[in-house]
């Protein structure tokens, strides 16, 4: 037994007391009080075990980094194989061939739009390239993006993101960002018009929310942006990579975008990559000169783990059919959960692409002074009288798809089955309509839970 097996043996059962006092005490306490503060003991495909040896399905997915699912064997083989070859990789003076292998492969299964790459470590660092070469690329300093879009935490990628809720308290951000509300062609038009926009950032199915573009929208969005010298962004970070049922998911459009960003599943949930794909005009705008040749990039961004695994992880989808899979058992999911808009009052929608699915929750008809409690106490509380009992009682990890919504979200590796879909189906159908009454214990349960999470008024320091 190596001495890493012999440290989680030993000390594994502290997780949660440990990340308390080295990590992030507010996060403990928080899963403590909605109950999810299990022990997890394994991990493949589409399932989690705690150390009792329950097996939860997890709809999560590491916030969609798991497409090709936990723990994939194949993924794990090329990580140990590029371990053992020890490659010259990182030469940083020098160049080595797994970075343009998966530069290469990537290229190919994107728009011809297309032409280079460039290597990151993660979603938001993909958004930061798109914004700083976007700039230099056309000499232009605004920036654009869509309201309730999201697009990383980092300070640029902050400046793009639309919900306020990230943005407060992290100010000033960066100058010359605006938002447009998405389906607003005109608004869009107005803000193009100025000829100094950069790039307009758009994600083509929205993470926060599921929110699915307008018909029309998006093509629309990227000819005007072509008619006003602006470059079109695709961020594909959370529906690249077979999410929504293609390849990416621009390709229910047939967009062509100047700028396409990807991260999180690409390494199959391994190692930290990303890439943002860019036009030949694009890169040729940045990288102008020798001077110039190495403009942007980041130490580890191409490292050989990465690599590999992106190499691996796009072998994967393709040999297992994994991105007409997702198209498939993402119609299954709607089939089992549409008719859930007829049958209780309060859903209002159910919405989705490929493996990208969200229901959405109402104040029922004749309206309710349950719900406008517990939307008084903490918008989108209803949601979490979904979500807990999903997982405390019928072993399946979901999430809000964003702050203060009343909606609940799933976007499960790609690996899922129709028994899983079946599982989800039941279970969702089963707490939905013991939720839907608004039983005191779940609703006092509710309540206690947001009081609980109360952040204490902060006192303002300044500096
Ligand atoms: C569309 C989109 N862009 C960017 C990001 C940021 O990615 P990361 O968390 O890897 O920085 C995310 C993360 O959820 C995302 O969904």
């Amino acid at each position: 037994m190596g001495w890493l097996t012999e440290l989680v043996e030993e000390r594994g059962a502290e997780a949660l007391d440990l990340h308390a006092q080295t990590i992030n005490p507010q996060f403990v306490r928080l899963l403590r009080t909605i109950g999810f503060d299990r022990r997890w003991a394994r991990a493949e495909g589409a399932y989690l075990w705690d150390s009792d040896g329950n097996r939860y399905l997890d709809v999560l997915g590491g916030f969609g980094m798991f497409n090709v699912g936990r723990n994939n064997p194949r993924v794990r083989e090329a990580l140990i194989e590029a371990l053992e070859l020890q490659r010259p990789g990182s030469v940083q003076l020098g160049v080595d061939s797994l970075p343009a292998l998966l530069a290469e492969e990537l290229l190919r299964r994107a728009p011809a739009s297309v032409g280079k790459a460039i290597f990151t470590s993660s979603g938001a660092e993909s958004v930061e390239a798109a914004i700083k070469l976007g700039r230099a690329a056309t000499g232009r300093p605004r920036v654009l993006s869509a309201e309730h879009g999201f697009h990383g935490l980092t300070l640029g990628a902050l400046s793009a993101t639309g919900a306020p809720e990230f943005r407060d308290r992290f100010g000033p951000l960066l100058p010359g960002f605006a938002q447009v509300a998405i389906g607003d062609l005109d608004a869009l038009e107005r803000e193009l018009a100025s000829e100094d926009v950069a790039l307009f950032i758009v994600e083509p199915v929205q993470g926060k929310g599921v929110n699915l573009p307008p018909d029309g929208y998006l093509q629309s969005a990227q000819e005007l942006c072509r008619r006003y010298g602006t470059l079109f962004c695709a961020d594909e970070v959370q529906t690249g990579f077979g999410r929504t049922g293609r390849l990416l998911a621009l390709e229910h459009w047939g967009l062509q975008p100047d700028l396409i960003t990807v991260a999180k599943s690409l390494s199959g949930g391994y190692v930290p990559v990303g890439a943002l794909l860019m036009s030949d005009a694009v890169y040729e705008g940045v990288f102008d000169s020798l001077p110039n040749a190495v403009s942007h990039g980041s130490t580890f961004a191409p490292n050989d783990l990465a690599m590999a695994a992106g190499l691996a992880t796009l072998r994967e989808l393709d040999g297992q059919g994994l991105v007409e899979r997702s198209a498939r058992l993402g119609e299954l999911l709607l089939e089992r959960t549409r008719p859930f808009v007829e049958r209780y009052d309060v859903v209002a929608d159910v919405r989705g692409l490929g493996l990208m699915w969200a229901i959405e929750f109402q104040e029922p008809n004749g309206g309710s002074r349950t719900w406008k409690l517990l939307e008084r106490i903490q918008p989108g509380l209803f949601a979490q009288l979904v979500i807990v009992p999903l997982f405390r009682e019928h072993r399946i990890l979901s999430q809000v798809a964003g702050h203060g919504m009343n909606v609940l979200k799933a976007i499960p590796p790609l690996v899922v089955t129709e028994e899983d879909v079946d599982w989800f189906a039941n279970a969702l159908d089963e707490t939905i309509a013991r939720a839907e009454k608004m039983p005191r214990a779940l609703v006092r349960f509710a309540l206690g839970a947001a009081r609980a999470g109360r952040a204490p008024k902060r006192k303002l320091v300044r500096a």
